[in-house]
């Protein structure tokens, strides 16, 4: 299949939307008062860096429903900081004790635990407050409000399963598996189609049910995709490439897809996702083809 990538291997879909939010969030942190030492380590964690899938989805999103991109942008970029804090926070001691992200030291190598910490909270809360202030609408913004906390309690649920267990005993490791990976990294990438979908119906005046059910499935099988790509990645990528260490998640007792099923099962559990994913969509007209693009990318990426 052929694409249009950029230098960093990321289709030409994403640049506008990661430009946009990239600009936003710059903005945003400019104009929040809070101490400059904290700043600083928010804008390292976040900022140039990172592929901007969220985000990039959640533009998609609003314009697979007719609307802007643009609408998306405080969506995007809300999603984007809790993204960051979940990175920041996994990355931490106590959790994966990682030294190196988005190609750079970690945050809590580079300006202490206790600042990756407090980045963390901040970040949670910035979150909820670019969607308190940054919404055209009260209406718009309770929903996003309510889709955002939903994945974050997901996303936050799924690292606890992840990190510490907590399974009942009779539930197979397959189910578990399928858990950890659904909520720790599905339940954001499925609340950014869901949130763009949203701002997208909400720019025209009104909500259309199918199409959100149509993009929260797309979102849950690329979501599914994502997390297995990335154990994928962490078997067979080098640090290079991906900007992070790799090889770990064995060595550390994670339960992944290569883990328990092989490389070959996974990949093949890949290609059923994103034939899944693309089949939630078919019924969406050429407004919805830069989400097949990224759906297509996201089953291909090495990185
Ligand atoms: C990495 O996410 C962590 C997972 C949820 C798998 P990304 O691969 O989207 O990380 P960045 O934002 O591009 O660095
Ligand atoms: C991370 O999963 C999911 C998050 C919520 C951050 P991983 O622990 O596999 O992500 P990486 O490999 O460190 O990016
Ligand atoms: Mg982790
Ligand atoms: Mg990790
Ligand atoms: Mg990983």
């Amino acid at each position: 299949m052929g694409h249009d990538l950029d230098d960093a291997g990321l289709p030409e879909v994403t640049r506008e939307p990661a430009e946009a939010v990239e600009a936003y969030l710059r903005g945003f942190l400019d104009a929040i008062d809070l101490p400059e030492s904290l700043l600083d380590a928010i804008r390292y964690a976040l900022l140039d860096g990172g592929k901007r899938l969220r985000p990039v989805l959640a533009w998609w999103s609003s314009a697979a429903a007719g609307g802007p991109g643009e609408a998306s942008v405080p969506a995007g970029a809300a999603l984007e900081l809790i993204h960051a804090f979940s990175l920041v926070h996994d990355d931490l001691p106590a959790m994966d004790d990682d030294d190196l992200r988005r190609g750079r030291p970690t945050l809590h190598r580079h300006a202490g635990e206790a600042m990756a910490i407090l980045a963390g909270d901040a970040m949670t809360v910035l979150a909820f407050r670019v969607l308190s202030d940054g919404c055209p609408s009260p209406d718009l913004s309770r929903a996003l409000i309510a889709e955002l906390a939903g994945a974050s309690c997901g996303m936050i649920g799924g690292q606890v399963f992840d990190t510490l267990g907590g399974f009942s005993d009779e539930k197979p490791a397959a189910d578990r598996l399928e858990t950890i990976h659904r909520s720790k990294t599905g339940a954001l990438i499925r609340a950014a189609c869901r949130m763009g979908c949203i701002c997208g119906c909400s720019a025209q005046g009104r909500i259309d049910d199918a199409l959100v059910a149509s993009l929260t499935r797309f979102g849950e099988a690329i979501g599914l995709m994502f997390q297995i790509i990335d154990d994928l990645l962490d078997v067979e990528q080098t640090c290079e490439q991906v900007g992070k260490a790799t090889g770990k998640d064995a060595r550390a007792g994670k339960l992944t897809y290569p883990v328990l099923f092989g490389v070959a099962a996974s990949r093949e559990r890949v290609k059923e996702l994103e034939h899944e994913a693309l089949g939630s969509i078919e019924d969406l007209g050429p407004g919805a083809d830069p989400l097949r693009e990224l759906c297509r990318y996201l089953a291909r990426r090495n990185r």
